[in-house]
């Protein structure tokens, strides 16, 4: 058993939480929203000024809520990467420091390791291998996950990620920031047939579509033509719930069909989806219904466990105390990292798994039409 003080401040969430193995004691987010919200998106200098105004008072609000003193804690763990560098500083400073002045280990967490681990905070009794399905603003992935910090990206966008469309496309619907809650609410009152529009497809040199990568630049710029063409045909007002609903139906089917055909490939029987995109109700209700036609388990962490916390991250950690890993007092934030090279956070640890697990995968294959 390991009890781990997590912080989280990759972006614009000040989260600070205890975490017992796969079990939250206590979980305090503080969202910037509010501040970001003029701006329409995040502006990271002012992230990072919240991020030391409020994290001060999520700590001693974690430490309470989860009734424990300083003893009960094994380990200090932070977010390290990816991120926007000067909000990830103000945990992992903060991190490295408690760990320091109380003389417990730290470990270095990656945020999309943490998304992950969402799923095991909704599910304790999921065991590796399976697909997980990470959709967030910056990132969307296939993840083969074989185990603690053994991951294997088989699919990706090409372009956006796919919570990056819900903002550009809200943004152009004249529904403010963050965009995905606002486009999933608007859209239960829309008709998601209302308007055709492109999956987003990758051709292959061979002839056919990339079974897995997806793009969302192209369902962007096709609700831009199609907002404009709906103007000047002098459609007013815009059928914003309608237009809405198809976004979401088309994001929705193009990520399951994605996430089944890569399940079957891999002979994967359990899926997992992480990240802010996960809440999204089409995509749950789309992927529900398509595991359920093809006998796939599929796991979605709680509503509040898909956007930014630091449990997920905190979950994380304890997985690799238990394994044995450490970080270095030394380490530093990185804007990207890829999640394959997520060991590298680690002192103690065997040579390269990742390595040895596209070894063990081989060729991904490719379905053509
Ligand atoms: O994981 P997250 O909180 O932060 C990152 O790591 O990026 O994800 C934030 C993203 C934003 O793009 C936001 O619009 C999207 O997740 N999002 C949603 C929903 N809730 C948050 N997208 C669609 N439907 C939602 N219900
Ligand atoms: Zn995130």
């Amino acid at each position: 058993m390991a009890t781990i003080l997590a912080l989280e401040t990759s972006c614009d969430e000040t989260a600070v939480a205890v975490v017992r193995d796969r079990t939250i004691l206590s979980t305090v987010v503080a969202s910037q929203i509010d501040i970001h919200q003029p701006y329409g998106g995040v502006v990271p200098e002012v992230a990072s000024r919240h991020h030391v105004a409020t994290l001060g008072d999520g700590l001693r609000l974690a430490l309470d809520r989860a009734e424990l003193d300083w003893a009960a804690i094994d380990a200090v763990a932070a977010t390290c990467a990816p991120g926007l560098v000067g909000a990830l500083l103000v945990g992992l400073t903060a991190g490295k420091t408690l760990a320091m002045v109380h003389q417990k280990p730290f470990l270095g967490v990656h945020h999309l390791e943490g998304h992950i681990y969402a799923n095991y905070l909704a599910e304790p009794d999921l065991q590796p291998p399976y697909l997980c399905l990470l959709v967030s603003g910056g990132h969307t992935s296939l993840i083969y996950v074989k185990g603690c910090g053994q991951y294997q990206t088989l699919g990706q966008t090409r372009d956006d990620a796919a919570g990056e469309a819900f903002d550009k496309v809200a943004r152009l619907l004249g529904l403010g920031y963050p965009g995905g809650p606002a486009i999933d609410k608007l859209a239960q009152a829309g008709d998601p047939t209302a308007f055709p529009l492109p999956e987003g497809n990758i051709s292959l040199p061979e002839g056919g579509f990339h079974p897995y990568d997806s793009s969302f630049s192209g369902l962007k710029t096709a609700m831009l033509r199609l907002v404009e063409k709906l103007r000047a045909e002098g459609v007013e007002p815009l059928p914003v719930a309608d237009l809405a609903a198809s976004f979401q139906a088309t994001v929705a089917r193009s990520l399951t069909r994605r996430v089944v055909a890569c399940a079957q490939a891999y002979g994967l029987s359990t899926v997992a989806v992480g990240g802010g995109v996960a809440a999204n109700s089409g995509l749950r209700q789309h992927l529900q219904q398509a595991a359920e036609a093809h006998g796939l388990r599929v796991i979605f962490p709680s509503l509040s466990l898909c956007t930014d916390n630091a449990a997920m991250i905190g979950c994380a950690a304890a997985d690799h105390l238990n394994c044995g890993h450490r970080s270095s007092l030394e380490l530093g934030a990185q804007s990207r990292l890829d999640l394959a090279r997520v060991m590298e956070l680690y002192t103690s640890h065997s040579a390269s798994p990742s390595t040895e697990l596209d070894a063990t995968l081989g060729r991904q294959p490719t379905i053509t039409r």
